[in-house]
């Protein structure tokens, strides 16, 4: 039984336009799959189809979890159940500062896991972990009393994507383009906090553009995803080979 499987997966806007065609994927714990494509080929839209996104139907196939399906499942539903999603373009939240926010992500999961009683984080765990992993992922303090993502820079939002993975600690984690912006030390940082969680309790979906963050988290699988499927896939190599030959080859087989 695979940590998370999609099958057939095809997913829809609103209007009815289909975006994600039939994809078949499995990730396990341990496992990195990358995710390279071109622009507007649904990657994002798969991303949020995933973790529960209310705006992209899923019209046909099926998303397991532990084997459980979560198809019909909300989005708060599926991250108790261990999935996250760090964001493309991560959303503002004025008003919520990052720890509050942080705090009460933790709290609605461990409510969940304890049967739908409240079980909050005692807030001198809470800190020390918090305090910890930023120090870990390079978060200045000061970010953390602020409005979540509001004003932040592009790559102040990224390391917040990560540092809110660390301290959820799920099972799945799908990020989108998370290296898009960051500076090569922040990538470092980032990519090194991913490395750190994958394993037995973790497996991890990285959608890209660039091979340079798979020389920092090694994936396992490289999935090359065009028009809305998976049309190749392979080892590290593959990346490799994209950067070099770009994605050509599949949309000229697709024209035809
Ligand atoms: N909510 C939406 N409303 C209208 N069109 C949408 C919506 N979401 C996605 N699309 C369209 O679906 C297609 C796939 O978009 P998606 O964001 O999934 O691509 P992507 O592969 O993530 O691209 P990129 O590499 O640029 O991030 C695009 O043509 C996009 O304009
Ligand atoms: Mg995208």
């Amino acid at each position: 039984m695979a940590l998370l499987e999609l099958k057939n997966l095809h997913v829809a806007l609103e209007d009815g336009t289909e975006i994600v065609k039939g994809v078949d994927l499995r990730v396990d714990t341990n496992e990195v799959h990358a995710i390279m494509g071109p622009n507007g080929s649904g990657k994002s839209t798969l991303a949020y189809a995933i973790a529960g996104h209310p705006a992209y139907e899923i019209t046909e196939g099926q998303i397991l979890l532990d084997g459980a399906d979560v198809t019909e499942a909300g989005a708060d539903e599926r991250a108790q159940q261990g999935l996250f999603l760090a964001f493309q373009y991560p959303y503002a939240i004025p008003g919520v500062t990052v720890t509050s926010f942080l705090r009460s992500a933790i709290n609605a999961i461990r409510k969940a896991r304890a049967g739908g009683v409240d079980d909050p984080v005692p807030v001198p765990e809470f800190r020390t972990e918090l305090f910890a992993q930023m120090e870990r992922l390079k978060v200045s303090r000061e970010l953390a009393s602020r409005y979540l993502n509001d004003g932040f820079s592009g790559g102040e939002k990224k390391r917040v994507e990560i540092l809110q993975m660390a301290m959820l600690k799920p099972r799945v984690a799908v990020l989108d383009e998370t290296d898009s912006g960051l500076d090569i030390d922040a990538l470092k940082i980032v990519a090194g906090g991913v490395k750190e969680l994958v394993g037995p309790s973790m497996g991890a979906l990285v959608i890209t553009h660039y091979q340079r963050i798979l020389n920092y988290i090694q994936p396992n699988f490289v999935h090359v995803f065009v028009d809305g499927q998976i049309v190749e896939e392979g080892g590290p190599e593959l990346a490799q080979e994209l950067e070099k030959s770009g994605y050509a080859k599949w949309e000229k087989e697709k024209v035809a």
